[in-house]
C-alpha cells in the first residue's frame, strides 16, 4: 500500500484523481475546513480533498449538535474555503433538513451549493433512503459523497456518539447501504465510527473510495475534523483523533505574551511604530 504524499500529482483534485487513487492504492488524505486562511494552510500542506462538514455547527459555531446548521451558513463558510484552494477537491456537507424533507428540495439545494460557492460536490448523510437522490445528483452532474455509520444528523435517533455497525443487523444494513450509494453514483463513502473489520468489508466489495473516520486503517483514505487534529477543540477527545499540534496551548500562550506586554507597556516599541 503506498502511502505517499500526491503533491507532486495533478494539478487540481478531481473524481477522477480520486477513483484513480483507490485503483493504485494511494491513500487519500482528507480534512475539515471553515475557512480560508485553514483552508489554504491545507492546500499549501497536500491535503487531498477539504470537506467544510457541517461540524462547524459544533467546532466554529460551539453548538452541542450539528443539526442547527443551516445552508446559507454552509454556502458562507463554503465560499472563503474555495477562495483558498487550488488543488484539492472542495466537497460541502449538506446540512440537516436541507435534503430530508424530499428529494427536489434537496437536489435544488444542492443545486445552490454548486452554482453559489464553486464546490466540487456534497456530501450527505444516510444510505438506501437517499439513494434516488444521489442518482438524481449524479445525472445532474453533481458529485455526491455518501456517510454512513455514525451520521451526526441522526445523533437523537441513535442517542449518542456510540460506535455504529456493531451488531450483525447493522453491520449488514450498512455494507448494503454502501452498496447502494454506489449504484446510485456516489464517487465515494465516508465511513464514521465503524469497526474496523467491517471497515476492510466496505472497502474491499466497493470500487469507489471509502474514507474512514474512525473507522480503521484499511479505507481507501482518512478524514479528521481539523480543528480536532490541530488541538484547538478541546472539548472532546474521541479515541480516533491524533493531535498533530497543541494549537490551544499555543493560542493561550502566545495571547497570555500579548496581554502581559501590553499592560506592561512593552508593546509597541519605537521599531513596531511610525
Ligand atoms: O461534518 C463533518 O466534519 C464530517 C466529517 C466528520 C466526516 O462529516
Amino acid at each position: 500500500m503506498k502511502n505517499s504524499s500526491t503533491t507532486s500529482g495533478p494539478k487540481k483534485v478531481t473524481t477522477k484523481v480520486i477513483a484513480a487513487m483507490k485503483k493504485d492504492r494511494t491513500r487519500i488524505a482528507c480534512l475539515t475546513a471553515y475557512d480560508y486562511i485553514t483552508a489554504r494552510l491545507l492546500d499549501q500542506s497536500g491535503i487531498d480533498l477539504i470537506l467544510v462538514g457541517d461540524s462547524l455547527g459544533m467546532v466554529f459555531q460551539g453548538q452541542e449538535t450539528t443539526l442547527p446548521v443551516t445552508l446559507d451558513e454552509m454556502i458562507y463558510h463554503a465560499k472563503t474555503v474555495v477562495r483558498g484552494v487550488d488543488r484539492a477537491m472542495v466537497i460541502i456537507d449538506m446540512p440537516f433538513m436541507s435534503y430530508q424533507a424530499n428529494d427536489e428540495e434537496g437536489f435544488r439545494n444542492a443545486g445552490r451549493v454548486m452554482k453559489e460557492t464553486g464546490a466540487g460536490g456534497v456530501k450527505l448523510e444516510g444510505g438506501e433512503r437517499t439513494a434516488n437522490l444521489v442518482h438524481m445528483m449524479m445525472r445532474a452532474g453533481i458529485p455526491v459523497m455518501g456517510h454512513l455509520g455514525l451520521t451526526p444528523q441522526s445523533i437523537h435517533q441513535f442517542g449518542g456518539f456510540t460506535p455504529r455497525g456493531a451488531t450483525p443487523g447493522e453491520a449488514k444494513q450498512l455494507l448494503k447501504d454502501a452498496k447502494i450509494l454506489e449504484e446510485a453514483g456516489a464517487f465515494g463513502v465516508v465511513l464514521e465510527k465503524i469497526p474496523s473489520e467491517l471497515a476492510v468489508k466496505v472497502t474491499k466489495s466497493l470500487k469507489i473510495p471509502t474514507i474512514g473516520i474512525g473507522a480503521g486503517m484499511h479505507c481507501d483514505g482518512q478524514i479528521l475534523v481539523v480543528s480536532d487534529m490541530l488541538g484547538l477543540y478541546e472539548d472532546f477527545h474521541p479515541r480516533f483523533v491524533r493531535y498533530y499540534a497543541h494549537l490551544a496551548e499555543t493560542i493561550r500562550q502566545s495571547v497570555g505574551g500579548y496581554v502581559k506586554d501590553v499592560k506592561e507597556e512593552k508593546f509597541p516599541t519605537q521599531k513596531e511604530s511610525y
